[in-house]
């Protein structure tokens, strides 16, 4: 089984990721994304907008806004009170932990959301100590994620800014003009992708709990009466979801049979999701969607439908799906002293809010480890769907001398629009071999045949096999493969 050991050394070696300022000793909770995972992010984010903006029915309008908010859109999302977790510190060694993660490592349940007395007796019940030294713990006290700046030279509240910790506050605070530029008839939504940024308490498991990290996130904006009946829902009323309800109760039901029982809006990307994520390579078979009970729910949802991935440490929430209803419009009209309304019918209304808010980095890891493999020669083979491969297709000359000819199929590749890699290093079989590490579907061999007879070779990074192609059919021939792969 694929270990998260293995994938961070995969990760590292062939340049999906480096660890930031990994000169200066690294920063704790934060990755750059190397020539490789650039291009795996954005595979991931094309799938995405092909879904949840491009092939909608109704209208999705995009921004892209600024990470650093004034402190006034924080007061009013409730952040700075409520956007934060509890902690516990050694009292020997000083190493700090996020109480509730530690509860579920040490006894497997979920503490999330429970108060600090509640925390603090089941640490005490239970002798939890510290990880590192097995010191004793302090109280928990609670800590707030976001992180704190000033903008201009004079440092006071009126010039208090934070990073958002989450995308969605751009867009609340865009709605109005929105609605003012493109009149703004429910049902719209706003989408937006960008970083995140919190300060964890405790970052760890690699991509998985960051301090700096991307979200893609749609804001849906409806009557209230909408979320119940949503009819974009019907294209996927028979699309299978497996469900773990708030009772408990696990079940594979097709989305006609869940409707009633969570939100429609919901039931509408949830379904998204599970096509997104089957697109991109995460193993259909690891997914799950979790209703959050409502101790656990943050501070603006009234229904959470959280979707999460198996993983080979325990499943991990990888996007939150939340019924926001009228919480953040309306919190940000009576703050900024103004009117969130749009058009429903002959009326304004305050809308509601669904908001389906996806974790780059995590669906990163997952596709990572699910699609990493030993291809039984003791040697690793990336199977990723060609959407979110770095490259379409791999040239290799069969040997230096075919060197010319087969930069001249590079180019004639890379200008027909197909994504392109050249290498001339080693022989053959190791070249194949580096292609498939790094996940590149498609191996074209330029040989001493093609000087004769125009033809090439194409290998199947994942089947092996290999065809003859003439090089005036070569394109095409390699983006009907990708096609296929596709689908
Ligand atoms: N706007 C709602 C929101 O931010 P969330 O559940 O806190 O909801 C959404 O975050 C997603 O963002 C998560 O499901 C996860 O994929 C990702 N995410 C949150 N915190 C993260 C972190 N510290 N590191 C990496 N990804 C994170």
């Amino acid at each position: 089984m694929v270990t998260i050991d293995d994938v961070v050394r995969h990760a590292l070696e062939r340049g999906f990721f480096f660890p930031t300022a990994e000169i200066y000793g690294g920063l704790a909770g934060a990755y750059e994304y190397g020539p490789m995972g650039v291009r795996l992010l954005e595979g991931i984010v094309n799938e995405r907008r092909k879904r949840f903006v491009f092939t909608v029915d109704f209208p999705v309008y995009e921004i892209h806004g600024s990470p650093l908010l004034p402190r006034a859109v924080f007061e009013a999302s409730g952040h700075l009170e409520k956007f934060n977790d509890p902690m516990v510190q050694c009292k020997s060694c000083k190493s700090v932990y996020r109480a509730d993660k530690l509860i579920e490592e040490k006894l497997g349940i979920d503490a999330e959301g429970l108060s600090l007395e509640e925390i603090g007796k089941i640490i005490k019940e239970n002798d939890i100590r510290c990880p590192r030294c097995g010191g004793e713990l302090s109280e928990p006290r609670r800590f707030n994620l976001m992180f704190k700046t000033y903008v201009g030279p004079v440092i006071d509240e009126s010039s208090e800014a934070y990073l958002r910790p989450e995308t969605a506050q751009n867009i609340f605070i865009a709605f109005r003009r929105v609605v003012n530029v493109f009149g703004g008839s429910l049902p719209f939504a706003i989408a937006q992708r960008g970083e995140a940024y919190r300060n964890e308490i405790s970052p760890r498991r690699f991509l998985i709990r960051l301090r700096v990290f991307r979200q893609m996130e749609v804001e849906l904006f409806t009557a209230p009466e909408q979320v119940r009946e949503f009819s974009p829902l019907e294209r996927f009323y028979d699309r299978k979801l497996r469900v773990l309800r708030k009772e408990g109760k696990e079940e594979e039901a097709r989305v006609r049979d869940l409707r009633g029982k969570i939100p429609d809006t919901i039931l509408y990307y949830a379904a998204l999701e599970s096509e997104l994520f089957e697109a991109i390579g995460i193993d259909p078979n690891k997914i799950r969607f979790r209703e959050i009970p409502e101790h656990a729910r943050p501070h603006y949802s009234s229904f959470n439908l959280d979707a999460e991935v198996e993983l080979s440490f325990g499943r991990v929430e990888v996007a939150g799906n939340a019924y926001r209803t009228d919480y953040d419009l309306k919190r940000h009209a009576e703050h900024a002293g103004i009117s969130m309304e749009a058009n429903y019918g002959n009326k304004r209304i305050v809308p509601h809010v669904t908001e389906p808010s996806i974790g780059i980095e995590r669906l990163i890891y997952a596709i990572l480890e699910h699609n990493l493999e030993d291809d039984g020669r003791g040697r690793k083979v990336l199977r990723l769907k060609p959407s979110v491969a770095p490259y379409d297709v791999a040239v290799f000359p069969l040997v230096k001398k075919l060197r010319p000819k087969a930069l001249e199929i590079r180019r004639m590749l890379s200008e027909s629009g197909l994504r392109v890699r050249y290498r001339d290093k080693g022989k053959i079989g190791k070249m194949y071999a580096w292609a498939d590490m790094i996940g590149i579907p498609l191996a074209v061999t330029v040989d001493y045949d093609t000087l004769k007879d125009g033809t090439v070779t194409i290998r199947d990074r994942d089947t092996r096999e290999q065809e003859r192609v003439h090089i005036r059919d070569l394109a095409d021939r390699i983006r009907e493969i990708l096609k296929n792969n596709r689908s």
